[in-house]
């Protein structure tokens, strides 16, 4: 039982479920460019307690938040509640007949970190509310509804990856996810057979204007797209690169560019190592995804840059930044043997810097949304 459902009070709930955080192994900011990316769950995750109630009326109840918020049909809801706003509002305009309830929502997954908290609370949400509905929404189909309520309910402009992994993701594999057609592969991502370990470090760094960068980027990649006279970023190849970016005026649209083709090129490469059994033939390309991202799509900070300077002198075979950006976590890749020696590096390294301490914890790729039994 992880630490999450321990936090759930007692029922009585007529429905329970489970959806975790994530990581993403590589493939930063491609999600909306089409592109391709690498999640893998994480252990801990988000849980929703759904009880069924005779009105159409939705409580909501956050163990974490110590708040509840209660709203109506077609009632505008911000702040945490909207995620599960969003969910019960995107389900009635895909057509579903969504019954009044009662949720309670208890969570392990760190919030603020860029782990994803919010797809596991939409997804986790969507579970329960479809279970109490009687309604079977294939999983795969899940996400596109999830990142619907993200991006027009909530308003947050983000691509499909955050709720593909929560929902699809399998324990021990990674998330090899086409963002165009949605296929999907599971790459078997089993690294302590290999005597290896991902530590997760919590960069700590405080979020500032995220979701104004976040946007901004993604307009930038779509201007460049009509430029280029591309549907999307995905269809310049790593061959045209240079060609491609011989026709863009602007610096920053050609560094904006350079990372998203880099960058898709890169998890096609971890993928190929990956199913080869070579996961330390990774490392290198996580390490080159975060130049990337520092120096081309410029959303790293000083904290997670020192992160991954510091894991690397250590030892780890590759670190990078994942997520959004501006802050949160880096992954690096270590001997299982290394991992207390890199978290000791990456603290020396803050305190010398004068950061606030950060967080770490190594992590094995966990299972997707699931039901939890009561
Ligand atoms: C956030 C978004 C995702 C994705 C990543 C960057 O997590 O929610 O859709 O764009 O940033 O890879």
């Amino acid at each position: 039982m992880s630490t999450a459902e321990h936090r759930l009070p007692d029922g009585p709930y007529d429905a329970v479920w489970a959806s975790p955080g994530r990581v993403n192994l590589i493939g930063e900011h491609t999600d909306y460019n089409d592109g391709y990316v690498l999640p893998f769950a994480l252990p801990h995750s988000t849980i929703v307690g759904a009880r069924r109630l005779e009105r159409p009326e939705w409580t909501v109840t956050s163990e974490q938040m110590g708040e509840t918020v209660t709203f109506g049909p077609g009632e505008k809801v911000t702040g945490w509640a909207a995620y599960v706003a969003g969910v019960v509002w995107v389900l009635g305009e895909a057509g579903h007949d969504v019954p009044g309830a009662a949720l309670t929502i208890a969570s392990d997954v760190p919030f603020g970190a860029g782990l994803s908290s919010s797809a596991a609370l939409e997804c986790a949400a969507m579970a329960a509310l479809l279970d109490l509905a009687g309604d079977d929404v294939p999983l795969p189909l899940r996400p596109r509804l999830a990142q619907r309520a993200e991006n027009e309910y909530v308003g947050a402009p983000t691509g499909i990856m955050d709720q593909s992994a929560s929902t699809l993701c399998r324990a021990g594999h990674a998330l090899f996810l086409d963002c165009r057609s949605l296929a999907t592969e599971q790459v078997p991502f089993d690294l302590s057979a290999q005597g290896l370990a991902v530590l997760v470090i919590d960069s700590k760094a405080p979020h500032a204007h995220v979701s104004g960068e976040y946007a901004a980027r993604r307009r930038n990649c779509e201007e460049a797209a009509k430029i280029l006279d591309v549907p999307a970023l995905r269809d310049v190849e790593p061959d045209g690169l240079e060609a491609a970016l011989a026709r863009l005026d602007d610096p920053v649209m050609r560094r904006r560019v350079r990372h998203v083709v880099t960058e898709d090129q890169r998890v096609l490469d971890t993928v190929t190592a990956l199913r080869a059994g070579d996961a330390r033939a990774i490392g290198p390309l996580m390490t080159a995804s975060h130049a990337s991202m520092r120096d081309d799509y410029e959303i790293t900070v000083p904290q997670v840059d020192t992160a991954v300077s510091a894991a690397l002198a250590a030892g780890a075979y590759g670190a990078r930044m994942t997520g959004g950006g501006f802050g949160g976590c880096v992954l690096a890749l270590v001997d299982a043997d290394r991992c207390a020696a890199a978290e000791a590096a990456v603290r020396e390294a803050f305190a010398a810097s004068g950061f606030t301490p950060p967080d770490a914890f190594v992590v094995t790729p966990a299972e997707g949304t699931r039901m939890v039994s009561r």
